[in-house]
């Protein structure tokens, strides 16, 4: 699994991370007792439940069972793979990796997707050297400067130029290793079948490089110099760049959104360069595209709430529209903010100033408001106005998920228009009837992560969790949570008598465990190769039990030891089973449990049950 990452430094770069930190990062943590909890980002949920204990550096959520370990997580957030993730870990935590001299054979064992990042690296280095030490460069530092962009933002954001050609990049890329198969799969290199030719996709134009919050390339757009189309051009969809989830410019601008809890956005490139440097740093943008909840899942991490800030009513009415369902789910309060006709952000920051934007700022309301006022503006006040703006209403007041804020909400608009509430009610109930007829049908498809613990259960092997799995989970529990009690686990091979073999193998592994039992959990995480066993471990390690070693005691002989005692007869039920279906081998499986339990239950005859 690590190939070329040696042990020991896997080992250091752990022992380095600290898993509230990286977490942080990308989600917004309240201490809570020994754990800290904030809002999932793998599900969307309104009260947190996903839990880190910085003592056993492990997460787990109550909502959808994820879990793991510092490495574990980011592998899941990022959707990269372990080599990746120690890698991002030793760059932040400057533990210095053996990557200067990767044999070929090493190299083929790259993912691809640490290749593509490779690719856009060099891509990168190629286009800031073209745009400020090439003579080739200067119209495009021409184009900037006269756009108002200074040194310093070109710099903070690694802006750059792909001079005309057909090949610059290519022929760079070559220079430095890239293989030629994985110029085309980063996007950067356009292959024309017809003709077999590859040439650069990115000629003429300003390169805005896209990063990752881990101020990795995963993308790029690049601008035309005049008004020549397309306007911009973009990299396509690659195994590192997802447009619906990356924000451009959340890698500077971070730190800046958590500061104030609020974070701009704003449609392009331009628009988000012209707030930073004119003192607005907390902002992000979308590129064009409209905002999806995987943005929402993302922004939550960096702020509780944003302003969505458009250059037209019309594309504010329907990012208005599309974001009260968004913004519901993913839980961030949202507002919307239109610019005086004919600006965007960037023309009237650069005309007006920050403080006149943030003047603008503070008239931003809320995507339902924004639509009443807009419905009203539309239709006007007479009795048939009226009639349309609660027509043009009740839909979006359907969408809303919180029954407190949907009545509240109707209050306002029956005293703006001056009728009866329980009227627009009314309407809004069946929008909201006939809305839920249509999406029944395809919640039956549809499963939640969380929604259901099944894959515990297959795993588990059994459809109810029976009696003795709950036990030997509360053991496991125990032998993570209170590693005191460890030595009498195995004084009494306690292990020998579990059912389960899965857990019964997380439980050898936690004895077998050496060194700092601060660490075991996270270590045990690492080497589990299975995402579910993973889970179960980080769930029972950091649900909060209270342990002292009389109640462990208690636990082990009392509880687990009699139980096994008075073993019920499900095993004869079984044996009756595999008699009738005359399955050979089930049969004497069944009958060697039956001979072991036998001698179980002798030996605690014998210790007549007083040291156990
Ligand atoms: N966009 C795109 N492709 C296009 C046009 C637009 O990807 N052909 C995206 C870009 O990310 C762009 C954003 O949509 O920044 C907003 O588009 P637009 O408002 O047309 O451009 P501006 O950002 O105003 O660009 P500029 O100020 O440079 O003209
Ligand atoms: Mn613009």
């Amino acid at each position: 699994m690590t190939f070329f990452i040696p042990e020991e430094k896997v080992l250091e770069i752990q022992n380095a991370a600290d898993i509230i930190d990286i977490v942080s990062e990308s989600v917004l943590l309240k201490r809570a007792g020994k754990n800290h909890v904030g809002l999932c980002p793998f599900h969307s949920e309104k009260t947190p439940s996903f839990t880190v204990n910085p003592e056993k550096q492990i997460f787990y959520c109550f909502g959808c069972t994820a879990g793991g370990n510092v490495f574990s997580f980011l592998m899941k957030h990022e959707g990269i793979s372990f080599p990746e993730a120690a890698r991002a870990l030793a760059r932040r935590y400057g533990i210095e990796l053996p990557t200067g001299n990767i044999s070929a054979a090493q190299k083929r064992v790259m993912s691809e997707r640490e290749q593509i990042l490779v690719a856009n690296k060099h891509a990168v280095d190629c286009f800031s050297h073209a745009l400020l030490s090439d003579s080739a460069g200067r119209k495009g530092l021409k184009y900037l400067s006269e756009r108002g962009i200074t040194g310093n933002t070109l710099e903070r954001f690694g802006i750059g130029y792909a001079p005309e050609g057909w090949s610059n990049l290519m022929h760079h890329l070559a220079r430095k290793g890239v293989p030629k198969k994985l110029l085309e799969k980063s996007g950067l290199v356009i292959e024309n079948k017809q003709k077999n030719v590859f040439y650069d996709r990115f000629r003429n134009r300003i390169m805005f490089p896209i990063f990752n919050t881990g101020d990795q390339v995963i993308g790029f757009g690049g601008r035309v110099l005049d008004d020549s189309l397309p306007k911009y051009l973009n990299s396509p969809e690659t195994p590192v760049y997802n447009k619906s989830r990356s924000l451009y410019g959340l890698n500077v601008t971070k730190q800046k959104c958590r500061e104030k809890g609020l974070a701009f956005i704003v449609e392009g490139y331009m628009d988000l360069l012209a707030l930073w440097q004119n003192g607005i740093e907390n902002v992000v943008a979308t590129l064009g595209t409209s905002l999806t909840s995987e943005h929402v899942r993302v922004l939550k991490g960096y702020a509780e709430k944003v302003i969505l800030v458009y250059d037209s009513d019309d594309a504010g009415l329907k990012a208005a529209a599309r974001s009260i369902s968004i913004f519901d789910s993913g839980h961030l309060d949202s507002m919307i903010l239109v610019l005086p006709e004919g600006y965007d952000p960037d023309s009237y920051v650069f005309e007006f100033g920050a403080e006149a934007f943030m003047k603008n700022a503070e008239k931003a309301i809320g995507p339902v408001d924004f639509l009443m006022e807009s419905a009203i503006k539309k239709y006007g006040l007479s009795v048939e106005g009226k009639v349309r703006i609660v027509s043009a209403m009740k839909e979006h007041l359907a969408e809303i998920q919180d029954s407190v804020a949907r009545s509240l909400y109707i209050k306002k608009m029956a005293e703006k228009l001056g009728i009866d509430d329980s009227a627009i009610m009314e309407k809004v109930r069946r929008a909201m009837n006939t809305k839920r007829s249509g999406s029944n049908a395809k919640s039956l498809l549809r499963r939640e992560p969380g929604a259901s613990d099944k894959r515990h259960k297959a795993w588990n092997g059994s459809a109810t969790p029976t009696e003795s799995y709950q036990m030997e989970k509360k053991i496991i529990a125990m032998m993570l949570q209170f590693p005191q009690v460890l030595s009498e686990i195995r004084r009494q091979e306690i292990l020998s008598f579990f059912e389960n073999g899965g857990l019964k193998k997380i439980g050898i592994s936690i004895l077998e465990h050496k060194g700092d039992s601060n660490r075991m959990v996270s270590d045990l995480i690492a080497i589990i190769d299975i995402p579910q066993e993973r889970q179960l471990v980080a769930s029972l390690a950091i649900e909060e039990g209270r342990w002292d070693i009389e109640g462990c005691l208690k636990l082990i002989n009392k509880q687990f030891m009699a139980s096994i005692k008075r073993k019920p007869s499900d095993l004869w039920m079984k044996i009756k089973e595999a008699e009738a279906q005359n399955d050979q081998e089930q049969l004497e499986l069944l009958m060697q449990r039956l001979k072991d339990r036998k001698k179980i239950q002798n030996k605690l005859k014998f210790a007549g049950g007083k040291a156990l």
